[in-house]
């Protein structure tokens, strides 16, 4: 079976990671060419869902991830209207945890997200459901994913994380004890993220991995991709396969 993944960079392998633990055929799409998604027009994020979903059609993928917040609030429902013969999970940040009273009895929760995905009414209406009183407190983090690239392909040098200590600043240390990753990329840095905020962070990738699996027709699993995937760059322009150690730390 083959099951296809994006975000506006490599956001997604933060998902990725898990789903190499499953034999499939895996379609990663970095949309370089247009990111980051959390700053840029909701009409440009849904089209590029389209765009980039249609890439992956054309590869024969079953089911897609949108393993971006961003796109999953902007995108997931039109794409499911579009393309009714593929499965769609989305990744949205977990909200949900506040409902799990022995966390939040105990500790203060925050969220972490791009500011497309806060001024969106999906993410509005998770706020409603889910919290309604506003428990959880949520912050737009506009340059936190772009930097993530930057580290990622440039190292974590001392420039990178001074930029990225400062997107943290608004929040302060110790003040919260759980922090939600409401952003694929931040997950790639979650150590550095609970260092600085003396907090533990939930990130959603194993619950999306148990989310895909779930849908996955079992009998068409295959073993000889296991551990690669394809890899294509909007900007770069052509799919090449990777191997797990290429492209994740
Ligand atoms: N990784 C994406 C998300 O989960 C998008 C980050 C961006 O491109 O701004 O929201």
């Amino acid at each position: 079976m083959k099951v296809g993944l994006f975000d506006s960079g490599i956001g997604g392998f933060s998902i990725l990671r898990e789903l190499l633990d499953f034999p499939l055929e895996l379609f990663y799409v970095a949309d370089d060419a247009f990111s980051p998604y959390g700053k840029k027009p909701d009409e440009l994020i849904e089209k590029r869902c389209h765009e980039v979903t249609s890439v992956l059609v054309d590869r024969g993928v079953d089911l897609v991830v949108v393993a971006c917040n961003t796109a999953t609030a902007l995108g997931i429902q039109s794409l499911r209207e579009s393309f009714p013969g593929i499965q769609f999970v989305g990744v949205e940040p977990y909200l949900n945890i506040v409902n799990q009273k022995k966390l939040f009895e105990e500790g203060r929760l925050a969220a972490l997200i791009t500011p497309s995905t806060k001024s969106s009414l999906r993410f509005k209406g998770l706020q409603e459901r889910v919290d309604p009183s506003e428990q959880i407190s949520v912050f737009g983090c506009p340059n936190l994913a772009g930097l993530i690239e930057k580290a990622y392909f440039e190292g974590m040098n001392p420039q990178v994380k001074k930029e990225i200590q400062k997107e943290l600043a608004p929040i302060r240390k110790g003040s919260f004890s759980h922090v939600i990753l409401g952003c694929t990329h931040y997950p790639l840095i979650q150590s550095f993220i609970e260092e600085e905020l003396g907090c533990s962070c939930i990130s959603p990738g194993p619950f999306v991995a148990k989310r895909v699996f779930n849908l996955l027709d079992k009998g068409t699993l295959v073993s000889s991709t296991y551990d690669e995937f394809h890899f294509l760059s909007t900007e770069k322009g052509a799919w090449s396969l990777k191997k797990r150690k290429e492209l994740l730390n």
